[in-house]
């Protein structure tokens, strides 16, 4: 196919998804603005004006996305990888749960776990229904319904958000240029169903990748969807961010992706920390996660019906956190942000 035609159909492709993620959202707001008025109460009003803007960000995004393949930074079939199978397996299921999610916004149910989950032994900041999800992280149903969560939120723009750390991650690992490829070790933290490995593994097919996640469901669903890419498997662990169970220095590069805004500030700064110990000096920490209300004060309303509609309870501090404080007290340098679309990008060096 012709670069012009492959752009073409990229272009149709998201637009696509993202029509059909604006036709959800608008059936479920008015649904729920009709069962649940007191959630509309709570929504401040956007303007036709940032909603021009929001699309001009999201066509940006994907410009970007588009030149990076260009730039060969990874292949164009990773523009078009969507979980189609997922997507018929459980694009029902995501209509299934809103009773039981609109059940638990009416009676005010921020904790709520059936029987048969077992929370000991998790942190209690992490026993929360994140964006009203029946059983948080820890059900296999959350982990299949996640995908297209995030996806139906974002308006099929994920991916393209998530890709953006590979461009600084290959940078970053140009310090490493001595090392053979296969022995350059990669570390997701937090990597819930594994999205950004399997597109770091399309990027650098040779790296040895690693992913620890809190919740066993959303690893059973990554070593699910990575068994079936070429490659070795990345090595998956259940473990908390704020104890990476790896040797100091271990680490080429850590990516981070969509962690920070649910966590409480200081676990933040733990975290940060722990990072920092098993990067290898000079290497590189990028984390990914929702843009700041500094980067674009007229979104407030955005960030407000954010926090105002989905269950995230951390979330209106991170938006005004100082990370790059944060990152300089661990011991980082070089610190660069970038902003894409609704994310923001930290990338921060490890002293050499
Ligand atoms: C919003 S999801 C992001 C998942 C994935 N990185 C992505 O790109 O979609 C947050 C993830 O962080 C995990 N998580 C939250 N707190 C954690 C902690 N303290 N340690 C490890 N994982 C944690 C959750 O289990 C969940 O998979």
């Amino acid at each position: 196919m012709s670069d012009t035609l492959t752009k073409l159909t990229y272009q149709t492709f998201q637009q696509s998804k993202s029509f059909f993620s604006f036709t959800h959202q608008t059936l479920t707001t008015q649904l729920r603005d009709l069962l649940l008025p007191k959630v509309r109460q709570k929504i401040k009003p956007v303007s036709q004006e940032l909603l021009l803007k929001v699309q001009e960000r999201l066509n940006h995004l994907l410009e970007i996305d588009w030149q990076d393949t260009e730039k060969g930074m990874y292949p164009k079939t990773l523009l078009f990888d969507n979980p189609w199978e997922d997507f018929f397996r459980f694009y029902p299921q995501v209509w299934l749960d809103i009773p039981r999610i609109w059940e638990r916004i009416q009676l005010n149910k921020y904790q709520d776990f059936s029987s048969e989950i077992e929370t000991d032994g998790y942190p209690s900041y992490y026993l929360q229904n994140f964006h009203h999800q029946s059983n948080g992280y820890l059900s296999d149903l959350s982990a299949n319904l996640y995908d297209l969560q995030v996806e139906l939120l974002f308006g099929g723009s994920t991916d393209a958000m998530r890709r953006r750390v590979i461009s600084p991650l290959k940078r970053g690992l140009k310090t490493f240029e001595y090392v053979i490829p296969r022995q350059i070790r990669i570390l997701d933290v937090a990597c819930g169903t594994g999205r950004t490995l399997r597109m770091i593994r399309a990027a650098l097919p040779q790296a040895s990748l690693h992913g620890i996640d809190l919740s066993p469901a959303y690893l059973r669903k990554a070593n699910e969807l990575l068994s079936h890419i070429p490659g070795e498997l990345p090595q998956l662990l259940q473990a908390n961010a704020e104890e990476l169970p790896y040797l100091d220095n271990y680490f080429h590069a850590v990516t981070s992706i969509f962690l920070f805004h649910e966590l409480p500030a200081n676990v933040r700064q733990t975290v940060i920390e722990q990072c920092f110990r098993v990067i290898k000096p000079g290497g590189v920490l990028i984390i990914c996660d929702s843009i700041q209300l500094n980067d674009c004060p007229e979104m407030a309303p955005i960030f407000h019906n954010f926090h105002a509609v989905y269950h995230e309870p951390y979330y209106r501090h991170y938006t005004t956190d100082d990370l790059i404080e944060r990152l300089e007290k661990a011991g980082f340098e070089n610190i660069e942000t970038q902003v894409h679309f609704l994310s923001k990008y930290f990338i921060a060096q490890k002293p050499a």
